[in-house]
């Protein structure tokens, strides 16, 4: 097991990635403080002593610092200071071009999405410090490098944490500590796979692999980060996409260019 003795902390864990993958550090041997707005978050927790590990829900809003500094008070109190922080929590409010997107959505989903992940870590930095070892890892998006039309305050918050990611590094990188981030490409969440079908259908036709990633997926990336093997890899953002960034301004590698011109892409 990669993670034995550490207790680790996920944001966004009543559902989707942050529930599987919060079952995968369990599974890794972590410990595991799970926090969300939903009351569902209990049922992870449940979920995680049912794998035999200690576990302690707390429900918060990460765009609160009072919320996120008593959350993690329970937490810490609960199972020890947080080794492992992992910012999961992300929102898209309000799917619209620029010009239509409301300023209350832009301000939330900065708030959320990157101003919860600056809290977070604000609360749980200092004893990783003492300790000279802790392991952050933030959910960003591909959003982040390629932008997303009609979701410029989730792409522009998605880019943010890349900013914050590094930034962490470059500060805390000779306290032992490791700040990484993750960028999935279309996940099959229980909202994915609620998107319409043509959607869904042109996401994995864009995508090498030919599917949408399990949220598990992301999750194993997460506990391979969050170990003692991970040491050395600091400041970086990795893809888990099955190769969809590569085949955007690849035409060769489009089935569709290979139906149109009466081939098969094999
Ligand atoms: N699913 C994908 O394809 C995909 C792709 C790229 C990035 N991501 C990112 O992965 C992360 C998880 O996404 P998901 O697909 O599992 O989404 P999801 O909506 O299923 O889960 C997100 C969780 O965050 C919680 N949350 C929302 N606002 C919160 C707040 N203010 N405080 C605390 N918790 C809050 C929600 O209640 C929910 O449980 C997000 O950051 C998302 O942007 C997902």
């Amino acid at each position: 097991m990669l993670l034995e003795g550490k207790v680790a902390l996920i944001t966004g864990a009543a559902r989707g990635i942050g529930r599987a993958s919060a079952a995968v550090l369990a599974r890794e041997g972590a410990d595991v403080g799970v926090a969300d707005i939903l009351p569902e978050v209990d049922e992870t927790a449940e979920e995680i002593r049912g794998l035999g590990r200690r576990s302690v829900s707390a429900r918060i809003d990460v765009s609160d610092p009072e919320q996120v500094r008593r959350g993690v008070a329970k937490i810490r109190k609960a199972l020890g200071d947080v080794d492992i922080l992992v910012n999961n929590a992300g929102i898209v409010t309000n799917i619209a071009r620029l010009t239509k997107m409301s300023i209350e959505a832009w301000q939330h989903e900065i708030s959320v999405n990157l101003s919860g992940a600056f809290y977070m870590v604000k609360e749980v930095v200092a004893p990783m410090i003492s300790k000279q070892w802790g392991r952050i890892i933030n959910i960003s998006s591909m959003a982040a490098i390629g932008g997303l039309h009609k979701q410029i305050a989730y792409a522009s918050s998605k880019s943010g944490l890349l900013g914050l990611t590094k930034t962490v590094c470059l500060e805390h990188a000779r306290d032992g500590i490791t700040c990484n981030a993750i960028m999935p490409g279309m996940i099959g969440t229980e909202l994915v796979n609620m998107m319409p079908r043509e959607i869904l259908e042109s996401a994995i036709r864009t995508t090498p692999a030919r599917r949408v990633g399990r949220t598990e997926e992301i999750g194993f990336l997460i506990a391979f980060l969050a170990s003692d093997r991970a040491a050395f890899i600091n400041g970086v953002a990795i893809p888990v996409d099955g190769g969809m960034t590569l085949n955007t301004g690849s035409l060769g590698s489009r089935k569709e260019v290979f139906e149109a011109a009466g081939k098969n892409d094999g």
